[in-house]
């Protein structure tokens, strides 16, 4: 298939990307790189020795995707271009609402014009908000709880309003739970600019030097050691979740939503253990308050994805860590 990838030159647009060159895919990439870079594909295309086409471009610039689009032969589209920084949208939330929201409306406007009816979304566990309801099934009810999430929640609604409107659509939205690691061969991984909000590319830049200790959001949860328990699934698992999502959608119509997460928890303090393991030295950590907003226990229920997508995580948080210090101790400062 050719497949376009929006966000193709960020974190997991461009392991996504080259799971699916090495599927025997053509690959087209559209990115603005406020928050990536050429470089990521520049080893992505060294990594599985393809050519990848680049558009520099931004979703608010409708003619921009609309010439993309119009190309020709294009088969599916996979949507990652967004931004995704939680603290920010709630400053800034007409910014978030714009670039997330009005931009998927530019891509599905061109997609419909272009005659491509094929999409993969990616969404997040950010829907479910503060749900302590664990396992977190698609059926959960959505109550995201800041201008980020909902945006990822908006943009759900109008894709399952499409949906309806035109049964020729076929639509995945992939809820992510905490996604960390890279690629096996440390060539691409993580990298987020500023300070990392995250806890792995946080521990990582810990590991290398780049902040003296972690700081621990909250030690008085209801969790065995008191730690915020998520579900962290490895970058790769989740290329390989598109690529099923992508399968699944060729002899289907409608919309579908999967979680994509691995079925178990890890507390911070297991988190940091497993890195340090991995990192074969001592990561410093401080206690501070909870971080507002934080939920105690998040992961998935993995049933769903299972039997109907036929897709499963593969790899565990020791091997994520390995990854992701492999990544981080070859490119200490990310792409630059
Ligand atoms: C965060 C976002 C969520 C987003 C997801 C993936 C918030 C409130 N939620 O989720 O919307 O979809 O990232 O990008 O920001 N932690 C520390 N110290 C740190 C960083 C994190 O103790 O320096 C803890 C957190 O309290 C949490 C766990 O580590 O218990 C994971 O945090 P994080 O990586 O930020 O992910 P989420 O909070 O699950």
């Amino acid at each position: 298939m050719k497949v376009l990838v929006t966000g193709g030159a960020g974190y997991i647009g461009s392991h996504t990307t080259l799971t699916l060159l090495e599927a025997g895919h053509e690959v087209m990439v559209f990115d603005n790189l406020t928050n990536s870079s050429v470089e990521s594909l520049r080893r992505v295309g060294e990594l599985s020795g393809k050519k990848i086409p680049f558009y520099r471009g931004d979703l608010l610039d409708e003619t921009a995707i609309d010439s993309v689009c119009a190309e020709g032969g294009i088969d599916a589209v996979i949507h990652f271009a967004g931004l995704k920084a939680v603290g920010e949208s709630v400053a800034n939330p007409l910014k978030y609402y714009r670039n997330n929201v009005a931009g998927t409306l530019n891509l599905l406007g061109s997609m419909e014009r272009a005659g491509i009816r094929q999409l993969v979304f990616s969404s997040s566990a950010t829907v479910y908000g503060a749900s302590e309801r664990v396992p977190l099934s698609e059926q959960t009810p959505l109550d995201a709880t800041n201008p980020y999430g909902r945006t990822k929640e908006q943009i759900e609604v109008i894709l399952s309003d499409l949906c309806h409107s035109d049964p020729q659509w076929a639509i995945t939205a992939l809820r992510y739970f905490n996604p960390a690691g890279a690629h096996s061969s440390g060539r691409i991984g993580e990298d987020p600019q500023g300070v990392p909000n995250n806890l792995v590319p946080f521990v990582a830049q810990v590991a290398v030097g780049r902040h003296e200790k972690v700081l621990i959001h909250g030690s008085d949860y209801p969790t065995p050691d008191g730690t915020g328990v998520r579900d962290y699934i490895h970058v790769m698992d989740l290329a390989d979740g598109h690529l099923a999502a992508l399968q699944h959608m060729q002899d289907r119509t409608g919309m579908f939503r999967w979680n994509l997460g691995t079925g178990f928890g890890s507390s911070v303090l297991e988190v940091i253990d497993a890195f340090s393991a991995a990192a074969g030295k001592r990561i410093a950590f401080d206690y501070g308050p909870r971080r507002p907003g934080d939920a105690a226990i998040s992961y998935s229920d993995v049933s769903a994805a299972q039997l109907g997508l036929g897709w499963a995580a593969k790899r565990n948080l020791a091997q994520m860590c390995e990854d992701h210090w492999r990544w981080q101790k070859s490119n200490p400062t990310g792409y630059n």
